[in-house]
């Protein structure tokens, strides 16, 4: 083979950037469809309760309509372990906005008028959705991502008790909203006792079987187009109630049927980030050298569902201490489950812990990031692995240059330029770096192309060019030379877009199959036979046979804020970034990810907050104009850089995943920034105005 310019490190466009800019890119309602109806929900106007009778009749008179869909009369489900799936099959109300009938018309609009006339009687039941840590809580035996829910080393409160330097604090974090572009959205097509789903869907090929024992399919009786997704966040990482109602309205009216949320309908259809109440405890010795690490994480989740956010694991991952206590509660109330929403866990618990971090370099009066490089370990603190790289002290030195960070005052509260009050903040971040089984197949033509096919989700990432160029290099061709397709259930099992595992996950399987199409076509002399030649490869064994090492991403992040000091307005002027994050496959789409994800963790540090109303009993700022979410303006000038990192305990193409480092760590930069300003320590997210006055 011919040397070929390496791919993989050069900063490729997406590969279907120019078809998304131009309007060719097809997203899942845009499919076109002979006869195809649209269904609109019909949705709960209680928080809990019971449906008593419903009337369908003044619906069934608008122009259009074709069929209403109640409870228990709207096709029947198999019930499995997602409760989030398993709709309008009983009369129990469980959270307002829940689907509990629709309506299916010809067009949207009369769908949408004919559901807005649907009447129904409840019979109400007191409700409770407000976290209250007052009020009972329960340990689970696990939490997300199948993690202990609680550890505990050494003697927490025996080192508690004896040290000279402490710190205990509760931090808060509210409800957050993915608020993805595209909302969910979903075409569902039976041909015979065949279900095709459209769907924006960060998992073709996870949820497909999903949907098929939920229809009572065989498996492979559904297949999930998902070709391309306008962003996800985690809400399209399980499946819930849209894709359902889209397969139940299609096998009614027996044609295809489009079900596209609304903004308003998202924030209860979609999973959202738990609250949190985090109480942390950190002891140390007169040096700063940590003696004791006490994180304990207190969270909802539904009455119906479980869904335990993993806040209080990264506690087990960042600085040495012999005595080391974590632990998960939970309370459940009467809203929709929460679900992963963009790291998952190390967003609020970083937020916590390096919070908790910065108080107590306060305390000891010295340079945190000299507090967290006294406390670097040399294995994962809990497991007592090793690492399988570990750079966080070289992110942090690295930052500090780059932000010009030497000779900074530590003194909180004393820089001033006119009503703006201004200060500088160090925290670190972290994420696990997971690598799940998946398969691929490739395809090597007479002409010289090749096709890599990989049930992957591009969901505005840029995963479809990384795996591209990851490709082309092994194929040892330019990439022109080469087409990925992913997007597609039929392409064979693979994970999802989610745990920041995609491309660490399918550029395993996808090279694998490389490499047997290439040793197959050796053996072969060269010579391609008519029709192609066919690999296929799956790394189920690769990943159960990798050795038991911690890996992780670290990174950390710098905030410069201003406060007015009478508004009490909070602005990030700078933000910069440094990630330790395995190999970087496209430097372009990679800075992409790190400072959206940033944005994402400044925006969580400043604005977001899922209200709560206990009257209502659901979210009430369900709209993105009451819903804030960071905009161009709100964002100052912002940097993300990473060290080169080679790490061969990982996977073959040596990266770590990016989709979430950037989010963590960042909402603790900024908060100890805001301390650095104006003296006063802020333990509760957001930082808006009337908590900074
Ligand atoms: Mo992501 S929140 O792991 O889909």
């Amino acid at each position: 083979m011919t040397t070929v310019e390496r791919a993989a490190g050069a900063g490729l466009r997406r590969s279907e950037g120019r078809a998304k800019v131009t309007g060719q890119a097809t997203y899942s309602s845009e499919w076109r469809m002979q006869d195809a109806a649209y269904a609109w929900p019909v949705t709960a106007t209680i928080a809990r309760g019971r449906i008593g009778a419903m009337d369908l009749g003044a619906a069934l008179t608008v122009p259009g309509v074709l069929a209403a869909m109640e409870p228990g009369a709207a096709g029947r489900l198999v019930r499995g372990a997602n409760p989030e799936t398993w709709i309008l099959q009983d009369h129990e109300v469980r959270f307002r906005g829940q689907i509990i009938g629709a309506v299916v018309a010809t067009s949207a609009e009369a769908a949408r008028e004919a559901a807005s006339l649907v009447r129904v009687d409840y019979e109400q039941q007191p409700h409770q959705v407000l976290l209250d840590p007052d009020r009972e809580l329960e340990t689970t035996p696990t939490v997300n991502a199948g993690y202990p829910s609680t550890t505990d080393r050494g003697d927490v409160d025996a080192a508690w008790n004896s040290a000279p330097a402490r710190i205990a604090a509760t931090y808060s974090t509210p409800a957050e909203h993915t608020s993805s572009l595209e909302p969910y959205a979903t075409i569902a097509r039976w041909d015979g006792e065949e279900l095709t789903l459209y769907n924006s869907d960060q998992g073709p090929a996870v949820s497909a079987p999903e949907f098929a024992a939920l229809f009572g399919l065989p498996e492979g009786g559904v297949r999930v187009v998902a070709e391309h997704i306008g962003g996800g966040f985690g809400a399209k990482a399980f499946p819930r109630s849209v894709p359902v109602l889209a397969g139940l309205a299609a096998k009614l009216v027996r044609r295809p049927v489009k079900v596209v949320a609304t903004r308003k309908q998202m924030f209860s259809l979609a999973g959202h980030r738990t609250p949190t109440v985090q109480h942390v405890r950190l002891a140390a010795d007169t040096s700063g050298a940590l003696t004791a690490v006490d994180h304990e994480a207190i969270m909802h989740t539904s009455r119906y569902g479980e869904f335990i956010e993993q806040t209080a694991t990264v506690a087990r991952v960042m600085y040495r201490t012999p005595n080391l206590r974590t632990a998960h509660r939970v309370q459940r109330v009467d809203l929709p489950t929460p679900g992963p929403m963009r790291a998952p866990g190390e967003m609020p618990g970083l937020f916590a812990l390096e919070s908790a971090m910065d108080e107590l370099a306060h305390e000891l009066d010295v340079d945190p990031i000299e507090l967290r490089v006294r406390n670097e370990p040399d294995v994962e603190p809990d497991s007592g692995l090793p690492f399988s790289s570990r750079n966080l002290v070289s992110c942090l030195r690295d930052g500090a240059r780059r932000f010009g960070w030497d000779g900074r005052d530590r003194t909180p509260g004393v820089r001033r330029e006119g009503r703006w009050l201004l200060g500088t903040g160090v925290a670190a971040s972290s994420f696990p770096a997971f690598a799940l089984p998946s398969s691929a197949t490739a395809l090597a033509e007479q002409d010289g192309t090749f096709t890599v096919r990989i049930a992957a989700a591009d969901i505005g990432t840029g995963a479809r060019t990384a795996l591209l160029q990851l490709a082309a290099d092994e194929l040892g061709v330019p990439p022109e030379r080469v087409v990925v397709q992913v997007g597609r259930s039929a392409y064979g099992p693979a994970p999802f877009a989610g745990g920041s595992a995609g491309t660490a996950s399918w550029s395993w399987a996808m090279i694998k199959t490389i490499r047997s199409l290439l040793a197959d076509l050796d053996e072969r002399g060269g010579v391609i036979p008519d029709g192609g030649l066919a690999a296929t490869a799956d790394t189920t064994e690769d990943i159960a046979g990798r050795s038991k090492l911690s890996r992780h991403a670290f990174g950390a992040q710098f905030a410069a804020v201003r406060v007015d000091a009478d508004s009490g307005e909070a602005r990030v002027d700078r933000l910069l970034g440094v990630f330790a994050a395995g190999r970087i496959v496209n430097p372009r789409t990679a800075r992409s990810q790190l400072l959206g994800g940033m944005v994402m963790g400044l925006s969580i540090a400043l604005l977001e907050r899922g209200e709560i109303d206990p009257v209502h009993g659901a979210f009430v700022n369900d709209d993105l104009a009451s819903y804030h979410v960071a905009a161009n303006a709100d964002v100052g000038a912002i940097e993300a850089h990473w060290i080169d990192e080679h790490d061969d305990e990982l996977n073959p193409a040596g990266v770590k995943g990016i989709g979430e480092i950037g989010t963590t760590g960042t909402a603790a930069a900024i908060a100890n920034a805001v301390h650095h300003a104006t003296g006063t320590r802020h333990r509760h997210l957001p930082l808006t105005l009337d908590r900074l006055r």
